[in-house]
């Protein structure tokens, strides 16, 4: 990153773009007293950057869960077939595979950034976690979905590795569509589908 560029907040008073809460350095000219910290700009600054982050991650977390879940129905797909079939295990199986964790893991890392710092939901839910747990929607958003996201990571990581681990094709590809498919069976059940009280839409809308 080059030197910090500046971003004016409000008439007369400059702040550095990497940190909006540093002293304000020119006397603003509605009054802001050199070396003062100006909160309130400073806090409406952040909420509009934060809330734009907070869009453009849902969106993508919206977006990706399709690849997610059009990787898993490949992966589960091929498996079973070499399973059955007496197939090797080819090249196609391991690339399909390692997209998919990929993939996986990217979803559960926006995922976790929206939980722990941007969605309202959880913030909303953190502030009384108790009586979050009596609303059905705030339990989804604190409870219910990152838990089964990280139960359906799990399964995909546990079973990556033992399938990796067996030696012969016809255990590999049982072990993948065990583990996988358990996976996609939770994800698909903790996904905040439009008919669910935590009703999200299929497709972002922009
Ligand atoms: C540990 C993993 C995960 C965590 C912590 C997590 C967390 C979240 C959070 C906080 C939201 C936004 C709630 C809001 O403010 O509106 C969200 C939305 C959503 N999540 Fe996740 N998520 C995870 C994994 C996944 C996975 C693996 C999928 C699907 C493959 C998924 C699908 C969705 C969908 C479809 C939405 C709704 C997006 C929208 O508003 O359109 N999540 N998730």
């Amino acid at each position: 990153m080059g030197s910090p560029s500046s971003v004016t907040v409000g008439s007369g008073c400059e702040w550095l773009e990497t940190t909006v809460l540093r002293p304000c350095k020119l006397r603003d000219t509605r009054g802001a007293i050199p070396g003062r910290l100006d909160l309130t700009r400073a806090r409406d600054v952040r909420r509009s950057r934060m809330s734009g982050m907070y869009t453009a991650l849902v969106v993508a977390h919206s977006l990706l869960r399709w690849v997610v879940l059009g990787l898993a129905v490949v992966a589960l797909v091929r498996a079973v077939s070499g399973w059955s079939g007496g197939r090797p295990w080819t090249g196609g199986d391991e690339q399909v595979n390692r997209f998919f964790v990929i993939a996986f893991d990217l979803q559960v890392l926006i995922g976790l950034i929206l939980y722990v710092g941007l969605s309202p939901m959880t913030q909303a839910a953190f502030q009384d976690f108790g009586a979050a747990m009596g609303n059905s929607v705030l339990r989804f958003w604190a409870v219910e979905h990152i838990f089964g996201m990280l139960a359906a990571v799990a399964l995909v990581h546990i079973g990556r590795v033992r399938a990796r681990r067996a030696v012969e094709p016809a255990a590999r590809h049982r072990t993948t569509a065990i583990f996988f498919g358990l996976a996609l069976l939770i994800t698909l059940l903790t996904i905040p589908w439009p008919f669910m009280p935590a009703a999200r839409p299929l497709f972002p809308s922009f």
